[in-house]
């Protein structure tokens, strides 16, 4: 049964699309077979894969309008274990359209079933709101996995996040749990970047990574090219960082057993 991690953060530009292209290929890369599903309008985990928007028939729009399978979505990656369930802008309107349906919160969590034997990781990169899409995600979830960019302002808005990451558990998903706090764009030569990781820290204890994400031009210029960091220069300190990243999610989400 795969386990289903969901990338969330409704503040904009925080590190969630780069965590979850990069978590996911570190994943896969460590032999877990691994399925990124773009839930996000902007469709920025299917570009940075490499995947034409253009060129998408079926993706997340048709499954969560119930007019495909999200097996039939599937797409696999040139990397090996690494698929991804791309998206295209449309699925802002069928958000829209999904609003006055019943069981709309559900339809994620129902779709995934089709999928739940393929996969050791699911891993969902969500969109910068609090919306019926995220909700969707939350509930598809075993866990929750907060992105918080070390800048100021950053702890804005979690509260709100971990509220409806309470209503969640008490209504539709029980088992939902945060499985951690990862501070993104990390720069060393700034006394704020320690700060708000002190902050962090002081909130979070030890649901906080202890691998930190640094700022690292590398991994913004990553997506132009279309791929994962490690690809694009396996070497740079961004990549190996979420390679850490996976290293710590993997024992915290099976304690290293493979
Ligand atoms: N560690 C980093 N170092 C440098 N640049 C980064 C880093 N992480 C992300 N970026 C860049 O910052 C921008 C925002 O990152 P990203 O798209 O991952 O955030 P997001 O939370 O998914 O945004 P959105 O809310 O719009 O979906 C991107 O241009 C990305 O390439
Ligand atoms: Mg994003």
């Amino acid at each position: 049964m795969a386990i289903v991690i969901c990338v969330t953060n409704q503040k904009g530009g925080v590190g969630k699309t780069t965590t979850a292209v990069n978590l996911g290929y570190y994943l896969a890369k460590d032999k877990y077979h691994t399925l990124l599903i773009d839930f996000d309008p902007q469709g920025n985990a299917t570009s940075g894969l490499g995947i034409e928007k253009t060129e998408i028939e079926t993706g997340m729009v048709e499954v969560m309008l119930g007019q495909a399978k999200i097996s039939d979505a599937v797409t696999h990656t040139k990397y090996k274990n690494l698929d991804v369930a791309p998206t295209t802008p449309e699925l802002a309107n069928a958000e829209v359209e999904l609003v006055s349906r019943q069981k709309k919160f559900s339809i994620l969590r129902n779709a995934l079933v089709d999928v739940m034997d393929k996969y050791e990781y699911i891993i969902i990169d969500s969109p910068p709101s609090l919306s019926l899409l995220t909700v969707n995600g939350m509930i598809a979830s075993n866990y929750l996995l907060l992105p918080v960019q070390t800048e100021f302002y950053a702890l804005e808005g979690v509260a709100q996040l971990l509220g409806s990451m309470k209503l969640v558990r008490k209504s539709m998903n029980p088992n939902l749990q945060l499985l951690g706090v990862l501070a993104t764009m990390y720069d060393k030569r700034t006394s704020l970047s320690a700060q708000v990781l002190t902050e962090i820290k002081k909130y979070f204890k030890e649901k906080t990574f202890e691998t930190t994400i640094p700022r690292n031009v590398r991994i913004a210029e990553a997506p132009s090219h279309g791929v994962p960091v490690g690809e694009y220069d396996k070497f740079s300190k961004g990549s190996r960082a979420y390679k850490d990243l996976a290293r710590e999610v993997e024992l915290r989400t099976r304690g290293g057993k493979k």
